[in-house]
């Protein structure tokens, strides 16, 4: 059964093949446009700016993925999009084109939570993980811990109360005058300076359960740079890695309590703040000592993709989980737990 997965939650639209088949499904191509460029000059995304793109590429997009697939739009079986949580206007246009899509063939469609597509896109590596694991979700929008006991059995064990860790990053690199977005750039000049310069705040480190806090860390990161002053060119490097530091910190201990608590031997990291180098050489080091396994999408994965959407439709399918409809009468969730797609 081939799926096509398109992607329009916020400033990326990804479309992308996945045929399910083999014990886990595979993919058979995929092609992204990002709006990083367009969204830059406004210092974050312009939700009717990214609504317009999406018009714009998605059809491009999906031709060029039946093209490198040697598909043509009749062999699709199933069209599945991300039905939330994102950005409204940017959802429609993914909504809208899969259920014209499948009205016009006669095929079903399957509404995806995006969050599920981050969290099974390590699926699409060459070492797919095994169920069950613990799952670190660290996103521009979300952070949560869970448990993942199979698809579509997701147990929350903790989430952040304020600020997701990637919004810590964007927000810490604004202040810094990196741009957007800005968890990349702060981790590249991270990369020069000295992580130990500054003293920030690691929120909820003893809190006793999984819940995260970052909110503070930015307000840290602010009155650390109003007190460097004129000094604060020279201290860049230092106080991003510094603030890379206090995140990573407090994601790599949460996650090994939740380890600690659920007494699984493996993880899966995704999501885009999943991309961050430190992060991945801090967990990997300190699982191996436990000889915890870590999963990761493919580095070009872990940000928001139509291959991830794909495989969560794939995936679900296949387990039995969701059966793709036949109505095209669509709505969009904007906010959408992810706790309300676990299955009985
Ligand atoms: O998963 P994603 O593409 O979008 C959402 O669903 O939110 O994640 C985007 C977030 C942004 O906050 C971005 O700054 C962060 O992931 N990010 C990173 C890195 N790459 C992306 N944060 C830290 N280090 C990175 N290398
Ligand atoms: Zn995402």
């Amino acid at each position: 059964m081939k799926v096509l997965g398109i992607e329009s939650s916020c400033d990326e639209t990804g479309v992308a093949l996945v045929e399910t088949g083999a014990v886990v499904p595979q993919l058979r191509a995929q092609a992204l446009h990002s709006q990083v460029d367009m969204h830059q000059a406004y210092g974050g995304v312009v939700p009717e700016l990214a609504s317009r793109d999406h018009i714009r590429r998605v059809l491009p997009l999906a031709q060029q993925v039946l093209r490198e697939a040697g598909c043509e739009l009749a062999d699709i079986d199933v069209v599945a999009y991300t039905r939330g949580p994102g950005l409204a206007g940017a959802l429609l246009v993914g909504a809208g084109i899969a259920c014209a899509l499948g009205a016009a063939l006669g095929r079903p469609v399957l509404g995806v939570h995006h969050l599920e597509g981050h969290l099974l896109s390590p699926f699409l590596s060459a070492d797919p993980p095994e169920f069950p694991f613990v799952a670190l979700l660290v996103s521009g929008g979300h952070t949560q811990l869970m448990e993942v006991d199979g698809v579509g059995q997701y147990l929350l064990l903790g989430e952040t109360i304020d600020d997701a860790a990637g919004e810590a990053f964007d927000k810490s690199a604004k202040l810094l005058g990196l741009g957007y977005p800005g968890g990349p750039a702060l981790s590249e000049l991270a990369q020069q300076g000295d992580a130990t310069a500054f003293k920030l705040p690691r929120p909820l480190l003893h809190s006793g359960d999984l819940d995260f806090s970052f909110a503070g860390l930015k307000t840290a990161v602010l009155v650390q740079a109003k007190k460097l002053g004129v000094d604060l060119a020279a201290r860049k490097a230092d106080l991003a890695a510094s603030t890379e530091a206090a995140i990573v910190d407090v994601l790599v201990r949460k996650s090994l309590a939740a380890l600690d608590r659920t007494g699984l031997k493996r993880m899966v990291v995704a999501g885009g703040v999943g991309a961050n180098r430190l992060l991945r050489e801090q967990l990997n080091a300190a699982c191996a000592k436990r000889h915890v396994r870590v999963h990761y999408p493919e580095l070009h994965l872990c940000t928001d993709n139509g291959a991830m959407i794909a495989m969560a439709a794939a995936l679900r399918i296949q387990a039995g989980v969701e059966a793709p409809r036949l109505t095209y009468a669509f709505d969009v969730k904007p906010r959408w737990a992810l706790g309300e797609v676990v299955s009985g």
